[in-house]
């Protein structure tokens, strides 16, 4: 692709969530986090087609920390691929995993859910959950800052050949970082401000996760986010899990 065009779609992406529909609004399915309601009046689902799924609202945070782990399995391999030949990793593809993390898990996960609904709860509350609340919001403010480096690094057709080992560094402690916070949102973080919802709450705020994620994305933000996570595996020849079997013991 060449410069301009690259650039182009970089700017779409980083200016809205419009990169994570374009391509895959027309073939949107009806899995995902639609509810009962929303479905109530259509029919079964066409052959083929998977019926809808109804999502509670931890379960959705979780399933976008899903999406998120994909991409730092993107920024892992290429890692490994940066330090072993540089020129194996195309930028573009680490840019666009960039500005998925940015769209999806920075602009809405972290921003528009975490931020407003989950972190505020518990540092209200007497949980003691609530210690980790400062450090994961550094967490999230040094995770936008590497993001910003990486897509700084993945502007031009080639990694600046001087700047390799500092972006393999930066992603390396990047997943390292949001590995970890992640596992303490969904062991820990989660579960404790559940405990601080009254009786109707949670189910409540996961309607309106699911409005938030209309309105952010206008229409389903997960599915699209999928898609485009499975293009980006695919492109970098990272789609078949098989791959990552542990091989057996040598004995
Ligand atoms: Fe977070
Ligand atoms: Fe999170």
């Amino acid at each position: 692709m060449n410069k301009n065009r690259r650039q182009l779609l970089a700017g779409i992406s980083i200016a809205g969530a419009g990169f994570l529909l374009n391509a895959c609004r027309a073939t949107q399915t009806r899995t995902g986090s639609a509810t009962n309601e929303e479905h109530k009046n259509e029919g079964p689902p066409a052959p083929g087609e998977v019926a809808p799924v109804e999502v509670t609202a931890a379960e959705d945070l979780m399933r976008e920390h899903g999406i998120l782990r994909r991409a730092l399995l993107v920024y892992q391999e290429s890692v490994v691929r940066l330090r072993q030949d540089p020129a194996s990793v195309p930028p573009d593809a680490l840019e666009k995993t960039a500005n998925l993390f940015r769209v999806f898990g920075e602009d809405y996960h972290e921003k528009r859910l975490e931020e407003v609904y989950i972190f505020p709860a518990l540092k209200k509350s007497t949980n003691a959950a609530g210690s980790y609340v400062d450090i994961l919001l550094a967490q999230h403010m040094r995770g936008r800052e590497i993001t910003n480096y990486v897509l700084s690094m993945t502007k031009a057709d080639k990694i600046p050949s001087n700047s390799v080992e500092a972006l393999a560094k930066a992603l390396e402690s990047f997943v390292r970082m949001y590995e970890h916070h992640a596992a303490i949102e969904d062991t820990v973080i989660f579960p404790a401000w559940k405990g601080t919802l009254g009786e109707g709450e949670y189910d409540d705020l996961g309607e309106k996760f699911e409005g938030i994620e209309t309105e952010q994305f206008g229409g389903d933000g997960f599915e699209t986010a999928l898609k485009r996570m499975e293009e980006i595996e695919t492109s970098l020849g990272l789609a078949n899990l098989d791959m990552f079997t542990a091989p057996p013991i040598a004995k």
